[in-house]
């Protein structure tokens, strides 16, 4: 009666890494349960999400060595795989709202997600390489475009660019407040997007600041983001707070990949139940502000609300695919554990 928070599906929002290869569907090392997805692969796993009452998905391109350039020319390539399995997800799937990565890093060759020049970032002539991306991207169906490259001025040169081309209707989710965290380890791993040389804390923020969090929203607002993003979350919750408080645009929080997969990790000890984890875990993002949470655990939380979490005696045997545990079989239960 008196609960200040709830928590639904609709607030999550579903990741997913693309490949060129149709069929593909390869396990991600450093992060159970999720997959690099070719074509047919990605369309069966948005049925199967549909079914399960998820409608968001935030989609990340896999890219083989051989398409990367210094300019990332291939993220606004008409042949992009990215762009038509997205394209191909849509026509399917009118009904889903779809997220787009726009940032140089899975595309380039130096691995960041700016131009590199004698071992710095050039901010501004980013720019231009990522408003090409941005309308590629608006072109091929994406409800909502997001930069999480955190170059200065990207929110404004994109929302111009894709008013310029006609897509007034498409969004930006932005990158606010994105910080330079050990936390993306899965991610890179998952992507090959490592940088190959230096790091980025030079556009992403410093763990340390958390009022500078404000300047970047105040920018990127001004600029006309329809969403402002923390990233990552669990440590980032004043900061989420702080957005979620000082504006009133939407505020998302991103659940990185170091941050699932630590929790998936502390299950497969043992050391804790994933369930509860999950829900406690995604009700605090939600308490401190969050309006909408990606999370890789966006699946699972799905599952665990369709087949509900009721007292083991008062589960269906036959639906539930963990029936068979007990209060004290933690291993079995881990060794079932599918998203
Ligand atoms: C980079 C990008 C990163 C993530 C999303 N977009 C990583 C990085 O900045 O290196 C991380 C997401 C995650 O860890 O789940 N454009």
């Amino acid at each position: 009666m008196v609960q200040e928070t709830h928590l639904s599906t609709e607030h999550l929002v579903q990741p997913l890494f693309l490949v060129s290869k149709e069929n593909s569907r390869e396990p991600v090392k450093a992060l159970p349960n999720t997959y690099r997805l070719g074509l047919q692969e990605t369309l069966k796993e948005v049925e199967d999400s549909l079914n399960l009452g998820i409608t968001n998905f935030i989609l990340f391109p896999v890219v083989p060595d051989q398409y990367k350039d210094k300019f990332a020319t291939y993220g606004y390539d008409e042949d992009n795989f990215y762009l038509k399995i997205a394209a191909e997800v849509k026509r399917r799937f009118p009904e889903t709202c779809l997220i787009s990565d726009v940032a140089m890093d899975p595309y380039s060759t130096d691995g960041h997600d700016g131009l590199v020049r004698d071992g710095k970032i050039i901010n501004d002539e980013t720019l231009p390489i990522l408003a090409k991306m941005a309308v590629a991207q608006a072109a091929a169906g994406f409800d909502l475009l997001g930069p999480s490259d955190m170059m200065d001025g990207r929110v404004g040169y994109m929302r111009e660019a894709l008013d310029a081309a006609g897509y007034m209707d498409t969004g930006i989710m932005a990158y606010t407040a994105k910080y330079a965290s050990a936390f993306y380890g899965p991610f890179r791993h998952a992507l090959d997007s490592a940088p190959r040389g230096g790091d980025k804390k030079t556009y992403q923020m410093d763990p340390a600041n958390q009022r500078e969090a404000l300047i970047e929203a105040a920018l990127d607002i001004e600029e006309g983001a329809d969403f402002i993003m923390v990233k990552p979350a669990l440590n980032y919750l004043d900061v989420i707070n702080l957005l979620k408080t000082n504006t009133e645009t939407p505020v998302a929080a991103y659940h990185v990949s170091g941050e699932c997969a630590m929790l998936i990790a502390a299950a497969e000890k043992g050391w804790l139940d994933l369930d509860q984890a999950v829900q406690e875990t995604l009700m605090c993002l939600r308490r401190a502000g969050s309006d909408v949470i990606i999370t890789y655990f966006t699946k699972h939380y799905a599952r665990l609300m369709k087949h509900g979490h009721l007292p083991e005696e008062h589960k269906e045997p036959k639906t539930h695919a963990r029936s068979k545990r007990t209060s004290t079989s933690m291993p079995a239960f881990i060794k079932n554990y599918k998203i």
